[in-house]
């Protein structure tokens, strides 16, 4: 693993204790026999917006899934805002991968972002008038309030990770884990929505986001992960986002031109 030093490259708050919002030690995690993240050691501090970066099935989804607890670990141990995953599930928001989703299920939009508020609400309690207007301006920040009552199944992809983005925003939660968020969002909804992760950072929450594009997170992150089943470079953007670490994460697909571009090539 190539380590780099973990300071960020614009400094957002600091958490109340400085407490890391993740601690990964040793992290082994296996689908049957099948080892798909080997050994995974890693602690990502607080108020910043980390990328997560690797290849189709370096393990991205599966890392994020081990964090939020909803993926057993065969091996090492997983602290979460500097406890058990468990104890802390509703400071945690987790917004899947676009294709792990069922998109068909009968619900409005403004349903969908609502469930963000349930862990606030307990069991029996129905949303509030404020819940609502908590909703419903997460959902104008994401640009879809005239499309509340809509079905969810009804919107674009785009459009629906954009009301799977509003319910984390209105969940207020410490840490958000954010698999593929721009998955067919085009570029200027991306820049709006960075803006909102800004604020969410500002406020010392923790954004850590798995990516495919490259240029998004070399130009938005504070630190990245390269990930290939083992941690191949963790740190400030400007230091993992360099040929060598790039070229051992994914092979010979990519390559640094110029001044920091990527081009993606066949071989
Ligand atoms: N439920 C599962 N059962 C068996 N193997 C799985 C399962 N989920 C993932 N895998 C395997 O684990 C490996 C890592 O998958 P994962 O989805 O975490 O990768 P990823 O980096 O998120 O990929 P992508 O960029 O395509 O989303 C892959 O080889 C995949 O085939
Ligand atoms: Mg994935």
């Amino acid at each position: 693993m190539s380590s780099v030093a973990t300071s960020p490259k614009s400094a957002g708050p600091a958490c109340a204790a400085g407490q890391p919002a993740v601690q990964l030690a040793h992290v082994t995690v296996a689908y049957g026999a099948r080892v798909v993240l080997q050994d995974i050691t890693l602690e990502l501090p607080s108020a910043r917006i980390i990328g997560l970066i690797g290849p189709n099935g370096a393990g991205k989804t599966t890392l994020l899934r081990s964090i939020v607890g909803a993926q057993r670990v065969l091996e090492g141990t997983v602290r979460v805002l500097g406890a058990a995953a468990d104890a802390v599930r509703q400071r945690v928001a987790y917004v899947p991968q676009r294709r792990d989703v069922d998109w068909s299920f009968p619900l409005s939009v403004l349903d969908v972002v609502l469930m963000g508020r349930y862990g606030k609400l307990g069991l029996l309690r129905r949303p509030s008038k404020q819940d609502r207007e908590l909703a419903l301006d997460a959902l104008k920040q994401v640009g879809l309030a005239k499309r509340q009552a809509c079905q969810i199944g009804e919107l674009s992809g785009g459009q629906q990770q954009r009301v799977f983005l509003a319910r984390a925003l209105v969940q207020d939660a410490d840490l958000m884990l954010l698999d593929e968020p721009f998955n067919g969002i085009d570029t200027t909804t991306q820049s709006v929505i960075f803006d909102l992760l800004c604020e969410q950072r500002q406020r010392g929450r923790t954004v850590l986001l798995s990516t495919h594009d490259l240029h998004s997170v070399e130009q938005n992150c504070d630190q990245l992960v390269a990930l290939n089943r083992r941690i191949i470079a963790f740190g400030p953007v400007d230091q993992v986002f360099t040929a060598p670490v790039l070229q051992s994460t994914f092979g010979s697909q990519v390559a640094v031109v110029g001044d920091g571009q990527t081009v993606v090539t066949r071989n």
